[in-house]
């Protein structure tokens, strides 16, 4: 390898273990470190970290001694996309107030990672002219299907595709599936008296989601009926209620569907080649490791903020949480952090025994790659707590990383 990527390597790596609010605090790795570390010579660390300054790789925190950091693990740990090239700064925080947060996407851990390509397809799929792709999202339970749906919707409001009070609608097709009648009744509406105990017109999903998006999770459960309904709906934006003959209604929705299974078998050829943009969303296990603990931190974060009080894991914990997602399963971790919440504080050993039952497998199984970030963070936030509104101590430099804990726990509950 040569000398110059051992250098920016190291620097992911480091600035990777660096707990956010540490980083706020102007934490950062030295050239004197680095060549401490690596038995390079001092002359030419400095003469390597310019040329990766110039390559706009990593980010300058300018003081005695000058720091650095690695921007791309930056960019994703505070999901923030920085726009400016050759960072040099006093504090981490004055680059992160004017980076570009308001894509929404930004707010997806994994945006530059693991979930680079699946945020491309849903940005064109929502540009595409004149009236976007109708989409489909593939992936595990829990994987994050829904929350990318709605990314979408927030990023076609973001990019004016759509208006601010534009419709986001959310059917899951396996509520009625034991009865199509109202499960279509439901999807297009009917007209008085199209079946029994139908005595009033009502209005269907399709005519609410007008100029939005209609987000049909388990598509799979669609009957074939209601698939080919639904198909010609895409062709043609027509479509009647339950009762009328005529296709004479209209609506500008754009559809975008959620599945469990593999499409190819679970829904008819006809509807899947009208879906013009399939979207994978990776199992948990198939995300890089730092992302794995970045979205168990995001988790516990939120779950901080909820209950208003900190929350400590040990390293071994944070492993094991890790090593039991089992299914890829981004939801079952969300509910397991959340049951832990209430308590503040555990013992490393009162902890691994309580969550011996489901973990036990678990425990010896992880990487333990990236997880002494939360060991560290879990040390140093003794001090104070970031999450208490109150909190006098808070310094200065937080405020830019609470602001964001708030903002993501916005778009994760919304
Ligand atoms: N990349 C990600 N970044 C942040 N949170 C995520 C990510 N992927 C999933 N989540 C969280 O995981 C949980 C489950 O996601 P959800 O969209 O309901 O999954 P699905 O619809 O596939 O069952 C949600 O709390 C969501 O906020
Ligand atoms: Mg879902």
């Amino acid at each position: 390898m040569r000398r110059i990527d051992k250098i920016l390597e190291y620097i992911a790596e480091k600035t990777k273990g660096f707990p956010e609010e540490a980083l706020l605090q102007c934490e950062g790795i030295t050239a004197a470190e680095i060549a401490a570390n690596q038995n390079m010579l001092r002359n030419n660390v400095s003469k390597e970290l310019n040329e990766l300054l110039r390559a706009d790789r990593i980010i300058k925190i300018k003081g005695r001694p000058v720091k650095f950091l690695h921007k791309q693990t930056i960019e994703e740990m505070f999901r923030v996309h920085l726009k400016e090239k050759q960072i040099e700064v006093n504090s981490l925080g004055e680059i992160l107030q004017t980076g570009e947060r308001e894509d929404p996407f930004y707010s997806l851990i994994g945006f530059k990672g693991s979930m680079r390509n699946q945020v491309e397809q849903g940005k064109a799929a929502i540009l595409y002219p004149p009236r976007g792709l109708h989409t489909l999202i593939v992936g595990q339970t829990g994987v994050g299907k829904t929350m990318f749906a709605k990314l979408m919707y927030n990023y076609g409001k973001h990019m004016k595709r759509f208006t601010e009070q534009a419709p986001f609608i959310v059917f899951n097709c396996a509520d009625y599936y034991n009865n199509p009648q109202l499960l279509l009744s439901h999807i297009f509406g009917h007209v008085k008296g199209a079946f029994t105990g139908a005595d009033q017109e009502k209005q269907g999903l399709v005519e609410k989601a007008d100029g939005g998006i209609l987000f049909l999770d388990e598509i799979h459960r669609l009957p074939p009926e209601g698939q080919e309904m639904i198909f010609y709906f895409m062709d043609t934006h027509t479509y009647n209620k339950l009762g009328e003959s005529e296709r004479k209604r209209s609506a500008n929705v754009l559809l975008v569907a959620a599945t469990t299974e593999d499409p190819g078998s679970s829904m008819l050829k006809t509807f899947i080649r009208r879906i013009p943009i399939t979207i994978n969303i990776p199992p948990f296990q198939e995300r890089m490791p730092s992302e794995q603990l970045h979205i168990l931190k995001h988790l516990l974060e939120s779950e901080a903020l909820r209950v208003n009080k900190p929350i400590r894991v040990d390293p071994e914990v944070a492993k094991a949480l890790i090593g039991s997602v089992t299914y890829g399963n981004i939801g079952q971790l969300n509910r397991i952090s959340s049951s832990f919440a209430p308590r503040d504080f555990w013992t490393a050993s009162a902890r691994i025994r309580k969550i011996s039952d489901w973990t036990s497998k678990c425990c010896r199984a992880t990487s333990g790659k990236g997880c002494s970030t939360l060991a560290r963070a879990a040390g140093k936030a003794k001090n104070w707590d970031p999450f208490r509104p109150s909190c006098t101590s808070l310094p200065k430099e937080a405020m830019p990383w609470k602001k964001m804990c708030l903002s993501r726990r916005s778009t994760s509950t919304s």
